[in-house]
């Protein structure tokens, strides 16, 4: 969910609605906001997308210069207008925007309840501006002491904004484990989410910590831990600039996220490889200036991620026990929170993580730091993110980031970010094979060799292949099921198409090791049901083209992506999606192109809402 509040001289509805339609990556399902107007609450809400906010803003515009706006993810109730936030409490004198979820919200609702106070929502979120009134049945003095009073009460991870009839200066903000920021204006104060929702207005940013809270009016920011004591604090400046937000001429953002790759992969190449570097050299090629405390005595390393960051790091896993010859283990980080492996002696940890603030990924990784606090050296914790955004919750957590300098992504589907966690796993894993002499001078040449080119042949697929991709779409219009099939380093691969498919064409799909259909979803194969199998050349190439056969065996309609020198394909496969030759190991940069285009023409194709799929979210920060 997302979350924006403005305080100042201007008509807040309009820096709320624009605010939120920057947030709407976080949730799309319903929206609304409220404002103080001549002392009382104004409060409009919206089932669906936010142009159905905006619409029924337009007709009843206020000019009110404090406000709260929200953009929902359901996790409790339906996506219903009673169900958007904001939530009042009984009189409707209160008005709270949250993002989070309340673990003890049906204890809370029902002593709530007993004492008087009518709920109208399904929603955990509704229970607080109840609670913050019971406060001030129970003698709190002013919205500060009532607001704070009331966070003591809840259990989870939440960031309110909260306004009041009664206090019309003022809004009073708390932060416990879900991300907020303050926007410091000029006569004018912003909260949010995330930057990007306010950036157009201020660049002068004041993150809270975990269990504070503030106080903004119109004269200036006051900042307290939940126990009332005051925190000194330094705004600071942001100098990136967090928004390309123009589809430039694409009907979608993740078309021209999806053309955007080979930029990705040349600005990697620029950052982290010494381009001037030959066999002969004696100093490493790579530059990718982590800490010697990283690679001191390195054992082992574990992953943590989500979804397609997830995919990115199976394929981390492979680079890095193949070259560099380190146990590697990977784990989704929704999983490894409550069931960690033991702890190993000098372990590296890596987060990946597109947004830098999926709950799940940050937990794993601040449990893996406090586990190992206090360990005889060996166990300690060191922890490294791979992000595109650099200014993330996720990157205040660990030791050490690695850019993939993919920028900020609109597209729900993952597509560039994917590909610059890639980048940042070549680099990693050949920088720690060459430290640790586990790769030949000559296979670090040809890699590089390979790694170069990269971006020239990811236009060739481009320029190639979108036009039949997108014809071949149309074949997909009755289909219910769809089987990807990978091996070894293409393994990620099948399960990245077949997510990329289901997110956003809402076909079930299934992504498998290709040896594996036979123990199990061979059984689901018929004329119906598509198979995509990726068979590069490489050492698993003979193997993954026989698991192919088996599925044209049984009637299935057979898909390859193949290297383009691969003369035995148009035999094999019903349909080829050829890719430029290239190193096995490079080849998950290539075979992943085709897997993209796919899934967007297939949805596009069927007019659906590409960029904002159904019941998903870019950024997801409940666990
Ligand atoms: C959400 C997005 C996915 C993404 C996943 C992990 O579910 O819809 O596209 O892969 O979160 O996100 P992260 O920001 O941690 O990479």
């Amino acid at each position: 969910c997302g979350i924006v509040g403005y305080i100042g001289n201007k008509p807040a509805q309009s820096i709320l609605v624009s605010g939120l339609e920057k947030l709407e990556y976080r949730g799309y399902d319903s929206a609304g906001v409220a404002t103080v107007v001549e002392g009382n609450l104004d409060c409009i809400r919206a089932k669906g997308k936010l142009h159905n906010l905006r619409e029924k803003i337009e007709v009843a515009s206020n000019l009110a210069p404090i406000g709260i706006g929200h953009t929902r993810w359901a996790t409790h109730g339906k996506p219903e207008e009673y169900n958007a936030h904001p939530h009042t409490d009984t009189k409707r004198r209160l008005a709270v925007v949250q993002n989070g979820i309340i673990e003890n919200y049906r204890e809370l609702r029902e002593e709530l309840k007993k004492q008087g106070h009518e709920f109208r929502s399904e929603t955990d979120t509704e229970v607080i501006p109840h609670l913050i009134c019971q406060c001030f049945e129970d003698g709190a003095e002013t919205l500060m002491l009532a607001v704070q009073q009331a966070v003591h009460k809840l259990s989870g991870a939440f960031a309110i904004a909260v306004i009041s009839a009664d206090y019309p200066d003022e809004m009073v903000i708390a932060r416990q484990q879900a991300p907020l920021i303050i926007g410091i204006g000029e006569g004018e104060y912003f909260c949010a989410s995330d930057t990007p929702a306010i950036v157009q207005y201020t660049r002068t940013i004041l993150p809270l910590e975990n269990g504070e809270m503030a106080r903004l009016t119109r004269d200036g920011v006051e900042v307290y831990t939940f126990d009332g004591a005051k925190v000194r604090r330094t705004p600071h400046s942001i100098t990136w600039n967090p928004i390309a937000v123009e589809k430039q001429g694409f009907r979608h953002f993740m078309a021209k996220e999806i053309y955007e790759q080979p930029a990705v992969v040349r600005t990697c190449l620029e950052a982290y490889l010494d381009l001037d570097w030959t066999p002969s050299s004696n100093k490493s090629p790579f530059k990718l200036d982590l800490p010697e405390s990283i690679y001191k005595d390195l054992e082992n390393i574990q992953i943590v991620a989500c979804g397609t960051s997830l995919h990115a790091g199976m394929i981390g896993k492979y680079l890095l026990e193949e070259l560099a010859q380190l146990p590697t283990a990977i784990q989704y980080a929704s999983e490894f929170r409550y069931s960690p492996p033991p702890l190993t002696p000098n372990t590296l940890t890596i987060g990946i993580t597109q947004s830098g603030e999926t709950a799940d990924t940050l937990a794993a990784v601040e449990i893996e730091q406090s586990r190992r606090k206090d360990k005889a050296p060996k166990y300690h914790s060191r922890l490294l993110a791979v992000t595109n955004r650099t200014d993330s919750a996720i990157t205040r957590v660990v030791d050490c980031v690695i850019d993939t300098h993919a920028g900020m992504e609109i597209g729900v589907a993952a597509t560039k970010t994917f590909m610059g966690q890639l980048m940042a796993f070549y680099f990693l894993s050949l920088d720690l094979a060459h430290r640790r002499g586990t790769i030949t001078v000559d296979r670090l040449s040809e890699i590089i060799t390979g790694l170069k080119v990269l971006p020239s042949q990811i236009e060739v697929i481009l320029e190639t292949q979108e036009k039949y991709i997108q014809e071949l779409s149309h074949s997909f219009l009755d289909t219910h099921d769809a089987i990807f099939l990978g091996r070894g380093i293409n393994f990620p691969i099948a399960l990245e198409g077949a997510l990329k498919l289901k997110e956003i064409s809402y076909i079930h799909a299934e992504g498998y090791p290709s040896g594996e259909m036979k123990h199990g979803p061979i059984a689901l194969l018929d004329a119906k049901v598509p198979v995509i199998a990726i068979t590069m050349p490489g050492k698993v190439y003979e193997k993954a083209v026989s698991n192919a056969q088996e599925a044209k065996a049984r009637d299935s309609h057979l898909y390859g992506v193949v290297a383009a020198s691969d003369k035995d394909a148009a035999e094999i496969f019903d349909k080829v999606l050829p890719v430029p030759d290239v190193d096995e190991l490079l080849s998950p940069v290539l075979t992943v192109i085709p897997m993209q285009l796919m899934s967007y023409h297939i949805a596009a194709m069927r007019g659906l809402d590409v960029d904002q799929p159904r019941n998903l979210a870019k950024s997801v920060t409940v666990e």
